[in-house]
């Protein structure tokens, strides 16, 4: 079974519209007719109007970094999948562990985004992965295999055909640290296992779980070229063209 990996790029909350500009004015080239994997490019939502002009006929595709699980309404300062889809947006990251360290994500919130981003017809990307305690306690297993299935619960698989998981152990995020390539085959054994449980053998051979932590220039090839590595969820390597552009051609 070969899948298609997914490099993305998740900028946080960095760089201003005119910065975006001009990472992709740098980027865009570095990547032409880069066609192996998916590009993909998760910028803040103040930016992704100035992402995906730059983007528009390349081979890069654009996603936000969240969404609100109803469709309008008097909800300050959220945003709805269908406005993510009429600003051009094909993805979506769910359930980023810094959404759920400071600002009140739980394993349900994660389950309702999940729902109307692919409900709005987007390709969801859901973050899941164990804190250094978890893991020093030995119960990472547990921990993803409940993430999984509750962030799964009560989609059917050809509603969830577009979603990918990103595993991402927080201990590694934005710390240098990564997991190892045996770490992470393991937890995406699993995460594969949970999705199979929950959708069926079919949909856990096709889907696309990417790692996340740390990937830089220097680790890509060594993560990627994992059987059961199926892309990567990329932040601070991501905010330069020319590194950024090296984790895509790994
Ligand atoms: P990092 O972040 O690459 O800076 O570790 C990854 C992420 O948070 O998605």
């Amino acid at each position: 079974m070969s899948r298609k990996k997914i490099i993305a790029a998740n900028w946080k909350m960095y760089k201003t519209p005119e910065q975006s500009r001009q990472f992709m004015d740098e980027f865009v080239p570095l990547v032409a007719g880069h066609t192996r994997d998916e590009i993909v490019i998760c910028p803040p939502f103040v930016d992704i109007a100035a992402v995906v002009e730059k983007a528009r006929g390349t081979n890069v595709e654009v996603g936000g970094q969240n969404l609100y699980w109803e469709k309008e309404g008097a909800f300050t300062a959220e945003v709805s999948g269908e406005m993510l889809v009429g600003a051009e947006c094909k993805w979506v990251i769910i359930g980023h562990s810094e959404r759920r360290q400071y600002f009140g994500e739980t394993d349900d919130t994660v389950n309702r985004r999940l729902k109307v981003a692919a409900e709005a017809g987007l390709s969801p990307i859901v973050c899941v992965g164990e804190v250094k305690e978890e893991r020093e306690a030995g119960v990472t297993g547990d921990v993803l295999r409940r993430q999984c299935s509750r962030a799964f619960a009560g989609i059917s698989a050809r509603k969830a055909a577009k979603m990918a998981v990103a595993y991402e152990p927080v201990w590694a995020i934005g710390t240098g640290l990564t997991a190892t390539p045996e770490m992470a085959n393991e937890a995406h054994q699993l995460i594969r296992q949970e999705a199979a449980n929950v959708f069926g053998e079919e949909f856990a051979q096709q889907l696309r779980i990417l790692y996340g932590g740390s990937v830089k220039p220097e680790n890509a090839n060594q993560l990627l070229s994992q059987e059961e590595i199926d892309g990567a969820l990329v932040g601070g390597a991501s905010l330069k063209a020319d590194s950024f552009s090296k984790i895509v051609k790994w």
